[in-house]
């Protein structure tokens, strides 16, 4: 293909893929921006395998199917709650790839010399060092999602001083290298600090600010991409990787104002957090009830909130709920559902939860619309919802989760809070709410105790 041709397709797959972002950014449109996506990264393939730099298309077409394949098979397996899980896994093969591709292009960088040897030694330098960093700090973030390494961070002494040491060194390496005009060892030796240094900047990270870590890894791995386009020489991957950088880079900082959190100190390996965790506190008393209580509270409610959680993805309890809420709303009873933006295990779970049971938008609300209206609300429904509704942030300061906003449920005239035990949530801290007078603890399967209360209904 002439590579004309080839440069009119990246231009058109790059389009696409800004009006991807632009539809994914409303639940109305996610649809449509998806479509993009698929058919600017279906052009952009295309237009690759076809570039006339393609000597090997039989090497390219067996490795896409191999790929293609094992991505499909993940994609089908995984559940939605396993969802972050899966994109910390894929950022980490966006680190390796960068990595390799970083390498390569060192070892066969082809005829070139002055300042543009220069420029290059430093795009495979700086290559190597994101990739390296989103590679193992995205397989942390993975282990923590996945239960399989602790949540709470790693807290090594000296920590913030080894973490400058390791920049000004990779730093002075650079400038070694690229006076050296390339250096085997050098990079060699900067790959290994760039690999224990994004192990330790998530492993140091809480479980509390994970969301935050998940998406600045989609930032770094944009990066690592973009960077992998320099050394390639594809303008493409530059503005697809460029992209996918900005994008994360807004959306870790747009979570780290509704946690409350310093977007600085998150990035730089929970630089200043201050964490103690007292679950041997006595809270007092829980109060119990179940399904035919609950559904008699219900009937007689004029106004009531459901604040969704993590337990009603994993109980898969979006639609008895909305057979309930229909069943509320048609005795007239005023349902709404009110959204914290980190509930679940990725931003907009619970959005994707609602719609997927066809829930309509213009009840389901978000934090900063619905978190007023608590006081005049008659039930408020915690359906597997913990650290979202937790008090202690905003009463306590010595709380892994203080200073996040969170959904004041508390302030309703009566809470329901759908559990299975009185076990603590994602941040590992006890929650108050469950212990307050006006709160009812309803033990069970989200979807078994929902499925209860429709029926008694
Ligand atoms: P969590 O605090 O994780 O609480 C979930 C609750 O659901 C638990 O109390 C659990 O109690 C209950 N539960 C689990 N399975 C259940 C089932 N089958 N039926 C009924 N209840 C069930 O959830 P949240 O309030 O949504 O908060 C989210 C947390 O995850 C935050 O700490 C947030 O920072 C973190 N996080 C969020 C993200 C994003 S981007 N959203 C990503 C990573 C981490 P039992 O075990 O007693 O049933």
């Amino acid at each position: 293909m002439d590579q004309a041709l080839i440069n009119g397709a990246y231009f058109f797959a790059a389009i696409l893929f800004i009006f991807s972002l632009a539809g994914l950014s409303k639940q109305e449109s996610a649809e449509h921006g998806n479509w993009y996506g698929i058919i600017g990264m279906a052009i952009a393939l295309g237009a690759t395998i076809l570039s006339p730099s393609v000597t090997n298309i039989e090497y390219l077409l067996v490795a896409m199917l191999i790929g293609g394949a094992i991505g499909a098979r993940l994609a089908l397996k995984v559940e939605m709650t396993q969802m972050p899980e899966l994109v910390a896994m894929l950022h980490s093969f966006v680190g390796l790839a960068a990595v390799a591709v970083g390498y390569n292009s060192f070892l066969e960088h082809g005829e070139i010399s002055g300042i543009m040897l220069n420029i290059h030694l430093v795009e495979v330098f700086l290559g190597v060092f994101i990739g390296a960093v989103t590679f193992t700090g995205s397989i942390v973030a993975f282990g923590k999602l996945r239960g399989i390494i602790s949540s709470s961070p790693l807290m090594l002494p000296q920590r913030h001083k080894m973490n400058l040491i390791a920049g000004i060194v990779s730093f002075a390496l650079m400038v070694y290298f690229v006076k050296q005009e390339g250096h085997m060892i050098a990079l060699i030796v900067m790959t290994v600090i760039a690999l224990i240094f994004g192990w330790h900047l998530v492993a140091s990270i809480g479980g509390a600010d994970m969301p935050v870590v998940v998406s600045m890894l989609n930032s770094y791995s944009g990066w690592a991409a973009a960077a992998a386009g320099f050394m390639l020489g594809n303008d493409l991957l530059i503005v697809t990787g460029a992209l996918v950088g900005s994008s994360g880079a807004i959306l870790s900082y747009i979570m780290c104002r509704a946690m409350n959190r310093s977007f600085i100190s998150v990035i730089a390996g929970g630089f200043g957090t201050v964490v103690s965790v007292n679950n041997d506190q006595d809270y007092g008393e829980h109060i119990e009830t179940n399904a035919e209580e609950v559904a008699e509270l219900l009937k007689n409610a004029k106004s009531v909130i459901i604040t969704p959680g993590y337990g009603m993805a994993v109980a898969q309890a979006q639609y008895p709920v909305y057979e309930m809420t229909k069943k509320l709303r048609d005795k007239g009873v005023d349902v709404r559902f009110g959204i914290h933006p980190v509930a679940g295990r990725l931003p907009g779970h619970m959005n994707v939860l609602l719609a997927e049971a066809k829930v309509p938008y213009d009840i389901v609300l978000e934090m900063d619309e619905i978190n007023d209206d608590f006081p005049e609300t008659d039930v408020v429904l915690v359906i597997g919802a913990n650290d979202t509704v937790n008090p202690s942030a905003a009463e306590d300061p010595n709380s892994p989760i203080a200073g996040m906003p969170v959904l004041e449920v508390w302030k309703a005239k009566h809470v329901v809070a759908f559990k299975r035990s009185m076990n603590p949530g994602y941040a590992g801290v006890q929650n108050p709410l469950f212990f307050k007078d006006n709160t009812s603890m309803l033990f069970g399967d989200a979807k078994d105790s929902v499925d209860n209360i429709a029926k008694a209904i």
